[in-house]
């Protein structure tokens, strides 16, 4: 089978494996020539380690500079009878082969991360592949439900605006359409589900089952990533219950920070840029703003994605010491909210409607990174390629 391209509302259904693969050495490219990660971390664990800044974050450590062996947890998707599987369980596969070709240990366990049973496979990882102790701990798990512990029941998180209800615009990948959308106000559950889901609470409890089983080492770091943008996306971020459930991180990152000092080490949340994955497509009536930043920041010789912000998150960030702002966070946010570019959005974001979004706002790079995160549209890929099923099986994370 020739794999094209299949978008169902702002979801892949397919993903390109030569694609993902040729994607992962363009990264691998980028930070091998980029400004190296001094003093960096030897042995890392990422939760969330299969796409977007995750797996840049991987990426980086390993390649930018630090050699740095990693375990990623990812939930994804392999090929069967019903699909070809999910990039992220592509990403995995080819991260690991670049990997091990320089001989750097990397182990990808797939799986719930909210489970006990890949609790205790990373866990066991740790002991085995890393003597027993991690330098640090990245949190980057972007998902809609969480299981409550003990029982059959999810708590589901919920983007909506708190307080008033919002009107705005959200953009259908699948046909490139401009859907004018309300959303209505968030309940008191539904704030406390989505912060549930996507606070600090599970953060706190991965680094407390590795306190509690000695996989701390010395000078240890833990960090998870937030988004907090300028005031015109507040009413769906910031203020709304996706803002709630950061506030909790970064709350979570200080009670962490305090765990982590008997160890020299440290917990920060490090706010980033606003991006394109798998995970911000879906956040309704944001899309806009991304279009208007994206034209912006390319415009201005800005722009990055998740492998630049994650290079320099660790090059120039987090190592060789943490650099926070007045309320403790690392700002990699610091290029997106830079007058020069907020000014110029204000300006063009209320131009924005249906009929020259494609045109005014950057669609074309919009649509373009959503489709390199999938393997499509990435220079020197062949995609005429034909696969097997077999074939496709064959590959092992
Ligand atoms: P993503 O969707 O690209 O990656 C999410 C990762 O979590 C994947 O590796 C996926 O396999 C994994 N995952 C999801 N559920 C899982 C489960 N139950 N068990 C194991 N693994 C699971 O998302 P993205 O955008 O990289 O998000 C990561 C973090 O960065 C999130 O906290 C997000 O809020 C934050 N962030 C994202 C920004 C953006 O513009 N994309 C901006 C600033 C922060």
């Amino acid at each position: 089978m020739k794999i094209e391209p299949i978008i169902n509302g702002v979801v892949a259904r397919t993903a390109h494996p030569g694609g993902c693969e040729q994607s992962i050495k363009n990264q691998v490219a980028y930070v091998s020539h980029a400004t190296p990660i001094k003093n960096g971390p030897k042995r890392v664990l990422i939760l969330g380690g299969s796409s977007g800044f995750g797996l840049a974050a991987r990426i980086a450590l390993t390649f930018g500079g630090c050699k740095a062996d990693t375990i990623a947890v990812s939930f994804e998707r392999g090929p069967s009878e019903k699909g070809v599987g999910s990039a992220g369980w592509y990403n995995n596969i080819y991260f690991k082969q670049q990997a091990e070709a320089t001989g750097a240990t990397a182990v990808n366990i797939i799986g719930d991360a909210f489970s006990d049973a890949v609790r205790q496979q990373v866990l066991d990882a740790i002991n085995t592949q890393f003597n027993g102790q991690v330098d640090l701990i990245i949190y980057s798990l972007a998902t809609g439900v969480r299981p409550k512990p003990d029982s059959d029941e999810m708590w589901r998180s919920s983007i909506k605006p708190i307080g008033e209800p919002l009107t705005g615009a959200s953009i259908r990948l699948e046909d490139d359409s401009w859907q004018e959308t309300v959303l209505c106000a968030a309940t008191e559950q539904e704030v406390s589900d989505t912060q549930k889901v996507m606070g600090g609470e599970d953060w706190q409890s991965w680094v407390d089952l590795l306190i509690n089983h000695n996989a701390i080492a010395p000078s240890c770091q833990s960090i998870a990533f937030s988004y907090i943008g300028p005031e015109c996306t507040h009413p769906i971020y910031h203020q709304g219950t996706l803002g709630r459930a950061k506030v909790d991180l970064h709350q979570t990152s200080h009670a962490l920070n305090l765990k982590l000092a008997p160890f020299n080490g440290g917990a920060y949340a490090c706010v980033c840029k606003a991006l394109v994955t798998k995970a911000s497509v879906f956040i309704p009536t944001f899309a806009p703003y991304v279009l208007a930043l994206y034209k912006t920041m390319k415009a201005q010789g800005l722009h990055e994605t998740c492998i630049e912000q994650m290079q320099r998150l660790f090059n120039s960030k987090l190592y060789p010491n943490p650099i926070v702002d007045a309320e403790r966070l690392i700002r990699v946010d610091d290029w997106e909210l830079q007058d020069s570019v907020q000014q110029q959005v204000a300006h063009l974001l209320p131009q924005l409607n249906s009929s020259n979004f494609t045109k005014l706002g950057d669609y074309q790079g919009f649509k373009r990174e959503f489709l390199q995160l999938n393997g499509f549209a990435i220079d020197g890929v062949d995609y005429q390629q034909q696969y097997s099923l077999a074939q496709l099986q064959a590959l092992r994370p």
